[in-house]
């Protein structure tokens, strides 16, 4: 197994190039099952989660390369239409492909993905959705058995919660459904805005991009057009090698990044001292002197992102003075708070909430990932810790975060993959 060997970073310099989202292409790999033409996504991140689902696709008959950030994908020849548990239960976002399935074939069968790491993760508000569309659900041995043999129907959705996954996949049903189908409380992610967007260039009517409250017109079972893709650049990617900048007192440059899609982690970063300097598609951050503590609650786009909680988490414990976050999306996404207290932090977690006292010299140590972001908060305190910090587990951080060792020794970073 592989894990990262961390150095004390002096101050950092450079650029850093942003990957794909990989929140984008998720939904837009789903996508893919909508269309009767070879799909062709640019700017595609080569992370796990990526090859996990194009594998799953590759599994019931579709077929796709893959090379150099750019994927095709040909969903045409489909002949299965079963998700498996041994692939549902590495990603959770496998459900993604519930709606687009169902809305295709008129039935599929889809691994329920079970409990992970940041907590329980329900998803029934996706099978309620799809229940008010027209389609029998039951669960038998772990599977959800979706079966719709007339077509899905437009419906009127309202959300008891913003769902991310949740609205992308109403959103896929809906655009082959008969009728049209509204959708209330609706998710406003830039992923879920970029769906929405090609889907509209491919010809579904689509109101309220961008918006809670969508409309989407169905084709009644017509398969899409779907012309050439560029992912989205990844806004959660980017905002943690703002914060490495910020824990460092690194002045770095983000290329490719949009900084429209980071409001509420950029002016967390005001508040805590640095500046910016900002173009159509670069973001320099000038790092504070000293950091200023922040408080910070966790809420749906455009508020600040759960998926930035960990990374501010790791920073906060460089600020001078009380800083507190309360996570509101997910009961146990605070894993990374132990492994940081191995490292010297001084948090104290009540609840959701917790309390970080700083600064404090944080001290290298053996540390664990526990998942996806919470790899990253351990890697940006292990770039101002003292001595060496061994990172483990980073399968966790390999799902997500493309090239991170290389781009962060391209900065000036000590950091290395290394074989246990
Ligand atoms: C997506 C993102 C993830 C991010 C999260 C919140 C992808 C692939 N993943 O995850 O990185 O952390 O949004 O921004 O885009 N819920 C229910 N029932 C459901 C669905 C959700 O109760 O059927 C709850 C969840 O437990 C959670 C909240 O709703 O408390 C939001 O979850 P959701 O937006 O669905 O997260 P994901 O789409 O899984």
């Amino acid at each position: 197994m592989d894990y990262l060997s961390i150095t004390k970073a002096n101050t950092l310099h450079g650029s850093i190039n942003i990957s794909g989202s990989k929140n984008a292409a998720l939904p837009l790999i789903a996508m893919c099952i909508l269309a009767h033409n070879c799909v062709n996504l640019s700017n595609m991140p080569c992370v796990k989660d990526i090859s996990t689902l194009m594998t799953l696709l590759q599994n019931l008959g579709s077929t796709y390369t893959f090379k150099n950030n750019q994927a095709a994908i040909d969903t045409s020849k489909i002949l299965h239409t079963k998700a498996t548990y041994d692939i549902v239960k590495t990603m959770r976002a496998s459900i993604l492909v519930l709606g687009p399935l169902l809305a295709r074939f008129g039935h599929c069968e889809v691994s329920l993905p079970g409990g992970c790491a940041i907590g329980q993760r329900p998803v029934d508000l996706h099978l309620k959705a799809l229940e008010q569309m027209g389609a029998s659900i039951e669960i038998k041995s772990g599977y959800i058995q979706a079966k719709a043999p007339k077509g899905l129907k437009g419906a009127d959705i309202v959300f008891d919660k913003i769902t991310v996954t949740g609205t992308a996949n109403i959103i896929m049903a809906a655009a082959l459904a008969h009728g049209t189908t509204t959708i209330t409380n609706a998710a406003k992610e830039p992923e879920v805005v970029q769906l929405c967007e090609i889907l509209s260039k491919s010809g579904i009517k689509i109101e309220g991009i961008a918006t809670s409250s969508l409309t989407i017109a169905g084709t009644s079972g017509k398969l899409i057009e779907i012309a050439p893709v560029a992912i989205i650049p990844d806004r959660i990617e980017a905002g943690t090698y703002l914060c490495a900048g910020a824990i460092t007192k690194s002045s770095l440059t983000l290329n490719g990044a949009n900084h429209e899609h980071l409001h509420a982690v950029i002016s967390k970063l005001e508040e805590m001292g640095c500046t910016f300097t900002l173009t159509c598609n670069a973001i320099t951050i000038h790092p504070a002197k000293n950091l200023r503590p922040i408080n910070i609650v966790t809420q749906e786009y455009p508020a600040f992102p759960t998926d930035m909680q960990a990374q501010f988490l790791a920073l906060a414990t460089q600020a001078n003075g009380t800083s507190i976050i309360e996570e509101r999306l997910f009961e146990n996404r605070f894993m990374h708070i132990s492994e940081l207290q191995r490292m010297g932090a001084d948090i104290k977690l009540n609840g959701h909430v917790a309390t970080i006292t700083g600064k404090t010299k944080l001290s290298g140590t053996d540390v664990m990932a526990t998942d996806l972001r919470a790899s990253s908060a351990l890697i940006l305190a292990a770039l101002v810790a003292d001595k060496k910090t061994t990172v483990h587990r980073i399968y966790h951080l390999d799902r997500g975060y493309e090239k991170l060792e290389q781009k962060l020794q391209n900065v000036g970073a000590d950091i290395l993959r290394l074989k246990e």
